[in-house]
């Protein structure tokens, strides 16, 4: 009997097609996140789930999944899924990791630059009509170069984002509980900084570390507040990360020149008074999307699902 599997939502490129030759897809085809119920609903009776980050997966979907072998999570953070318990439930959890490295990395330069370069008004004013001729005090930003990106999280895509800000010729600190050996440092050209003192370091803040219970509220007031004035913070993390409120306050003082997000404390939502700021950037959660990426992802998704179904453990499960 072919096996059954739920997939959350439609994805792009031929990884479904792969699936529906040896399985039987139960996929939502609407343009929304399925409820918890829903999932809860469809999920008995399925081998695996594919699942995005939207999809709170957690003990009550994980106990209604009494075949689950596998899930299968359509993203790198796997912070939607209670690993412990699909562990202890011996349930396969795997990500997509490496293949949308590139493209987080590359939106995390994409809010540097349109922020420090104030991009969104000098194009707002340049449509509006406003532009009568080149001026030297005409929209001036803040130059890179020779200033301090600091880094929090050194994986795969902290890495990324190195060499592009050393490539701009930024000086690169950075911070990560596992400290990189000194000649993995040498090469990137990175320096390791105590988190304490890289808040206090850093011209450009990003962040490149998952969401865990350590992570969770890592930037708040009391980090806020020991960062440089004028520092501009980049989210393309986890939302949770940040106190948003805290960040809200801490722009409004001037403090913090600018923030460039892609990711919100409770997504999609987010503190209203942010979209009004002249010097804040706001991304719908768009790190990993390119047709490319997408589609290598969920055919790395698909591929995990169908290793796990035939009795393998498969590449990207994260224990
Ligand atoms: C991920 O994969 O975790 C990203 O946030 C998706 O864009």
């Amino acid at each position: 009997m072919r096996p059954h599997i739920l997939v959350t939502r439609d994805l792009p490129g031929p990884a479904l097609r792969l699936l529906a030759e040896s399985c039987e897809v139960d996929l939502n085809r609407e343009e929304r996140t399925l409820r918890k119920e829903e999932i809860v609903a469809m999920i008995p009776g399925k081998a695996g789930l594919l699942c995005t980050l939207s999809d709170r997966v957690d003990r009550e979907v994980i106990n209604a999944g009494k075949e689950l072998k596998i899930i299968a999570n359509y993203a790198v953070g796997i912070n939607n899924i209670d690993v412990s318990y699909a562990k202890q439930n011996r349930i396969f959890v795997t990500n997509t990791p490496d293949v949308l490295t590139d493209a987080t990395a590359d939106i995390a330069w994409a809010l540097i630059l349109t922020l420090t370069r104030r991009i969104i008004p000098a194009d707002r004013f340049t449509r509006e009509g406003k532009f009568r001729g080149w001026a030297p005090g005409l929209f001036l930003g803040k130059s890179i170069q020779k200033k301090v990106l600091g880094i929090i999280g050194m994986g795969r895509i902290g890495k990324a984002v190195a060499r592009r800000g050393v490539a701009f010729g930024m000086k690169v600190v950075y911070s990560d509980p596992n400290r990189l050996g000194g000649e993995e440092e040498k090469n990137l050209s990175i320096q390791y900084l105590p988190f304490q003192q890289l808040l206090r370091a850093a011209d450009v803040l990003t962040l490149h570390l998952p969401l865990t219970e350590e992570s969770r509220g890592l930037v708040g007031e009391k980090e806020l507040a020991s960062m440089k004035k004028g520092v501009f913070l980049i989210n393309t993390a986890r939302g949770e990360i940040v106190n948003e409120k805290a960040l809200v306050r801490f722009l409004k003082s001037g403090h913090l020149a600018g923030a460039g997000l892609d990711v919100y404390e409770r997504e999609p939502a987010m503190e209203e008074e942010l979209k009004m700021m002249e010097n804040v950037v706001l991304l719908p959660h768009i790190g990993s999307a390119t047709v490319e990426v997408r589609e290598k992802m969920a055919m790395v998704a698909a591929q995990n699902i169908l290793a796990a179904l035939r009795g393998e453990k498969p590449p990207n499960c994260v224990f």
